[in-house]
């Protein structure tokens, strides 16, 4: 009897031991051979991409993750696919593993991938590359992989995440992976309104953005997430800068002097960032960019070989 294939939608059922194989798998993909090294790896394997809303770094980096592994990749354009027509999501799903597509790449606005998921198409696999304000599992990875490279101490270490923590299925995410590593503290800063509602998240929640980055070895900033807020929620911008913006003052009288800084991206800078943060020493940004790419190919490679494993 064919078995369920495995999905990824969420890092709060991964163990610890799965998450750190993938980080592991995701190092060796970092190698500078790994562009042209695993070209067969997924031969045979068609990787569908149905972005629902907007994306660069993942959208590109899963493309390319499934390039590098000689997969034959195919994206919705979802403005122009019979989803205007009425397809619902699923049904698009099962049309594409209708083909062989069995590797879904999905992201969405909604919190869906658990109904999906239930509806999934028997030996298709799906991934989130990122749900509503709760899930974004590639990207929890790929920053346990980032701080894992310049600090694998993870129990020492305090982490501290600034900003729209509410909105944020980045934040969610990440801080599910550094719990699962054994993370020494984690501390989620941010103005009252955008303080998590949920308790089950790990880490301690506070206003103050001193207090916060106090001793921090790893500082992550977040945007504000305009676009999942009822209009005339967002704050006045420039009391937010003020008030919660990193710049160097604030990282150098604060955390860490060695302090690694991060940032899912897209940044806006001069709002949650100072432009003058690029220049930061331990500015990770575009390493955790590049980390993306091989975390996704350590991801489908781990989701091909359940998918057969189970056919
Ligand atoms: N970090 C992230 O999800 O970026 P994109 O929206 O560009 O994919």
């Amino acid at each position: 009897m064919t078995k369920a294939a495995r999905s990824l939608i969420t890092l709060d059922t991964l163990d610890r031991r799965t998450l750190e194989n993938l980080l592991d798998a995701a190092e060796r993909y970092l190698s500078p051979h790994a562009a042209t090294a695993h070209r067969t790896r997924l031969a045979g394997e068609a990787v569908a991409l149905l972005f629902c809303e907007p994306s660069t770094r993942t959208r590109f980096s899963f493309e390319l993750a499934a390039h590098r592994l000689g997969a034959d990749v195919v994206a919705l354009d979802e403005g122009v696919s019979s989803r205007t027509k009425g397809e619902t999501l699923a049904d698009t799903i099962s049309t594409l593993a209708a083909m062989d597509a069995r590797l879904v790449v999905v992201r969405h606005r909604d919190q869906i991938m658990e109904m999906l998921s239930a509806e999934l198409p028997s030996g298709t696999a799906l991934v989130s590359a990122g749900e509503g304000t709760r899930n974004h599992p590639t990207q929890g990875l790929l920053d346990a992989l980032t701080i894992r490279r310049h600090r694998p101490d993870f129990e020492h270490l305090t982490v501290a995440i600034v900003g729209d923590i509410a909105h944020s299925r980045v934040a969610r995410s990440t801080a599910r992976a550094l719990s699962l590593l054994g993370i020494g503290a984690l501390r989620l800063i941010g103005p009252p309104a955008f303080l998590p509602a949920d308790t089950d998240l790990p880490g301690t929640v506070t206003t103050q953005l001193e207090a916060g980055l106090e001793g921090a070895d790893v500082v992550i900033a977040l945007r504000i997430q305009r676009e999942r807020m009822a209009a005339g929620a967002c704050p006045d911008i420039a009391a937010y800068r003020s008030a919660y913006g990193l710049d160097r003052a604030r990282l150098l009288a604060h955390a860490k002097p060695e302090a690694l800084l991060m940032h899912p991206g897209p940044v806006n800078w001069g709002v949650e960032l100072d432009p003058d943060l690029g220049r930061w020493p331990q500015n990770l940004i575009n390493e955790q960019i590049r980390n993306g790419v091989a975390v996704r190919m350590a991801v489908l490679d781990w989701l091909a070989g359940e998918r057969r494993d189970a056919a």
